[in-house]
């Protein structure tokens, strides 16, 4: 097979794409402009074994016909995007030109030249702010009302690719929604290195190796059992093996839609208490006012991926997590 993987320089593309190559003998084909990715994580990744690496836009339109064309592609994986629910309040345009308008050329080229399988990286952002607390989970077909350009960005482009699909009955798409992605690899080669970090774990594990003052908690008056948000953590490596199911599932010549979470939420106060357990150490917490858009509980329902999928993740536990955010952290 020869895959197309955008945004491979990045934290989770850069996971599956360690996967993929450690497991398979699929040709890989990594397009990233290293807007957020990174240099080095490319030149670990190439000492398992060799890749196609092209430093470019997506923007670039022609070009990025002439990749699926000259690399004979015929599955696609799309992680590149941009991802901080903030900026995006802030810079609409950025989001819907980067996540929504490349996403449609990409799904245009791939389209021209018969690109028959596609896998999106959506978000459990599309659900907005869930009307009800969902203590035992959403799940997909629950209503989405994204709240943010973010979040309608992802949503707008899962509209693409399904409408393709209905027009084109050979393109097949997997689109995933992830919850919230934290961990990283065991050799802790590669890991997550975004700049600014705005996703909490890493934020609590950069804070217990003294790298920051103090962790925020936006809110501890929500209707939950502590105060703070309830979130839904999966690790990177569990949602890698999602993506590998799913060059399987496409090959059956299926389509759908998955959450991709474990069924389970922590508090934010949970997260932090767990870091300092597992680290032992302490350190300063703040309590802020909460912060406009974030809904007090986000759990997926996980049962359609767990049924359809034969998804078997092994790495639910958060106090794993959290080690293995630190450990990352610690090296870098
Ligand atoms: N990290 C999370 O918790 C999370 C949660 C839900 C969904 N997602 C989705 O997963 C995907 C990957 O997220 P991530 O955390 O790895 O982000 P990341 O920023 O680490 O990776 C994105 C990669 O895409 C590249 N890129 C961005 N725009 C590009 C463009 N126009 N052309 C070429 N390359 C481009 C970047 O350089 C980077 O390597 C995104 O689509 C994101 O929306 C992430």
């Amino acid at each position: 097979m020869n895959i197309l993987i955008t945004g491979g320089a990045g934290y989770i593309g850069s996971h599956v794409t360690k996967q993929l190559l450690e497991t398979s003998q699929h040709n890989i084909t990594i397009l990233d402009n290293l807007s957020t990715g990174s240099a080095k994580t490319l030149d670990t990744l190439r000492e398992i074994r060799d890749f196609k690496f092209l430093q470019m836009d997506l923007n670039e339109f022609d070009t990025v016909c002439e990749v699926l064309k000259e690399n004979h592609i015929d599955t696609i994986i799309h992680f590149a995007a941009s991802i901080v629910v903030s900026e995006s309040v802030e810079n609409p345009l950025k989001y819907y030109m980067n996540n929504t308008v490349n996403t449609t050329n990409l799904i245009r080229c791939a389209v021209a030249n018969d690109v028959k399988r596609f896998i999106f990286s959506s978000t459990a952002a599309v659900y907005g702010e869930p009307a009800n607390l969902h203590e035992t989970g959403i799940d997909e077909d629950y209503e989405t009302s994204p709240i943010n350009p973010y979040g309608m960005s992802k949503l707008m482009s899962e509209r693409i690719i399904q409408d393709t699909a209905l027009a084109h009955k050979d393109f097949k798409y997997v689109i995933f929604r992830y919850f919230n992605v934290a961990g990283t690899s065991h050799d802790l080669t590669i890991g997550e290195c975004h700049d600014p970090e705005t996703h909490l774990i890493p934020l609590v594990a950069k804070t217990a190796l003294g790298k920051r003052d103090k962790i925020m908690i936006f809110g501890d008056d929500y209707k939950t059992i502590d105060g703070t948000n309830i979130r839904d953590y999966v690790h990177v490596l569990d949602l890698a093996d999602a993506h590998i199911q799913a060059i399987s599932y496409l090959e059956n010549n299926r389509s759908d839609i998955f959450n991709c979470g474990y069924g389970r939420g922590f508090s934010v106060r949970d997260v932090v208490e767990t870091m300092k357990q597992v680290t032992s150490t302490e350190f300063q917490v703040e309590i802020a006012p909460r912060r406009d858009g974030d809904p007090a509980i986000l759990i997926s329902d996980n049962r359609k991926i767990k049924s359809k999928m034969n998804w078997t993740p092994k790495y639910e536990d958060l106090a794993l997590i959290c080690e293995s955010a630190y450990a990352w952290e610690s090296r870098v």
